[in-house]
């Protein structure tokens, strides 16, 4: 028989948690100052003047292809966590005279190393935080202000470790761990239950044929408009006599695209302003770092098919730094060396052969770059 007890501790657990989110996403007199600390911050980014794209696009993982600061979150915490169980031998050692020599010094190491982790997780984190609402921009302002705390007592606590005070340093670094613990419950909640810093493009067209989408009439120069393909939705855009198909959610917050526009050879984001290269779906500038989803697009007959682009494997990715693809997440159909080998084998579509018998003769086609 299972104990009742043992039954709904963790029901307890969740509804304690869930229960901390709801009262601090609720608090709403944290608006004001979180949209003053925005302005503080576009203030401060603004200050590199011609660079501004580039340090943001930096701090939100454009280079990376996703946000940097998941990984950096993380090395705290992992070398955080090395540090508490170094004290642990060390205290052990000061009580019963066995240990492992060593243990103290190698803690103020590996806590030493937390604190700048730590500090380049806030500069990046705030980053990704600025372009937050509602809810989630309180518990990550929160989440913020937490691991603000906790830094500040690692670094009190390196600085009593060496002058001597050992002891104080590792209550000071102890009590910081504790606060970095609820800090990382509200990080997971605004990760894993909300979405922030993860792909938010949604389904992806699969289909290697060609589909028909839209009358070519209907899509004047400069229009974005949003159609369907297999139940996946799609922004179609024109610029001159180009054609391009683009995935209908942004990757940052899922912002329709549709209601953005186009800017010279870019697709601009409506809400955040993130924009996207309309050949390859590349980021151009961030906070979106993930590309958005990019289709290979025809005119035929009078209509705008759109078929799915092949995904170059990513180590090929890696090996292929000169070429203009290069992340993308878009392939040409001439750069048939990333295509995957599984792919090659595979029998070619009729409608594949058909418009490469008929290229640049019947159909205007547009591929991803
Ligand atoms: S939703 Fe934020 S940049 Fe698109």
């Amino acid at each position: 028989m299972v104990d009742q007890a043992e039954c709904t501790h963790p029901h307890r657990t969740r509804r304690w948690g869930r229960s901390v989110l709801t009262s601090i996403g609720r608090q709403e007199w944290l608006d004001r100052p979180s949209y003053r600390l925005e302005n503080i911050l576009s203030f401060g980014y603004n200050a590199f003047g011609g660079a501004r794209n580039r340090v943001t696009n930096a701090l939100n993982g454009v280079w990376l292809g996703h946000p940097v600061h998941p990984p950096l979150a993380s090395l705290a915490s992992g070398v955080l966590a090395a540090t508490m169980a170094l004290d642990a031998l060390a205290v052990g050692e000061a009580v019963t005279g066995r240990g492992t020599p060593g243990a103290h010094r190698l803690a103020t190491y590996t806590l030493g190393v937390g604190i700048a982790a730590n500090i380049g997780a806030a500069a990046t984190g705030i980053t990704d935080w600025q372009h937050t609402h509602k809810q989630d921009r309180r518990i990550g302002l929160v989440h913020g202000l937490l691991n603000m705390t906790a830094t500040a007592l690692y670094g009190f606590s390196w600085r009593s470790r060496r002058r001597g005070h050992r002891l104080r340093g590792i209550t000071l670094s102890t009590i910081g761990y504790t606060i970095s613990l609820g800090s990382g419950y509200l990080g997971g909640h605004l990760v894993f239950a909300s979405g922030i810093g993860t792909d938010m493009s949604g389904p992806r067209l699969a289909a290697r044929t060609w589909t028909p989408v839209l009358p070519e009439h209907l899509l004047a120069d400069g229009e974005l408009c949003h159609v369907e393909a297999g139940g996946v939705g799609i922004v179609l855009g024109r610029e001159g006599q180009s054609v391009i198909a683009v995935g209908h959610y942004c990757p940052h917050l899922a912002a329709p695209m549709a209601d953005g526009w186009l800017d010279r050879g870019k697709i601009v984001c409506p809400w955040h302003g993130s924009q996207f290269d309309t050949s390859t779906g590349a980021v151009v500038r961030g906070p979106a770092s993930a590309p958005l989803p990019c289709y290979h697009t025809r005119i035929n007959n009078g209509h705008i098919e759109v078929r799915a682009a092949a995904t170059p494997p990513l180590a090929q990715t890696a090996l292929a730094p000169d070429d203009p693809t290069v992340g993308s997440g878009c392939l040409s159909e001439n750069a048939s060396h990333w295509e995957n080998p599984v792919r090659h084998n595979e029998p070619e579509t009729e409608s594949a052969t058909t418009s490469r018998s008929h290229h640049g003769y019947q159909h205007n086609e547009r591929h991803p770059q």
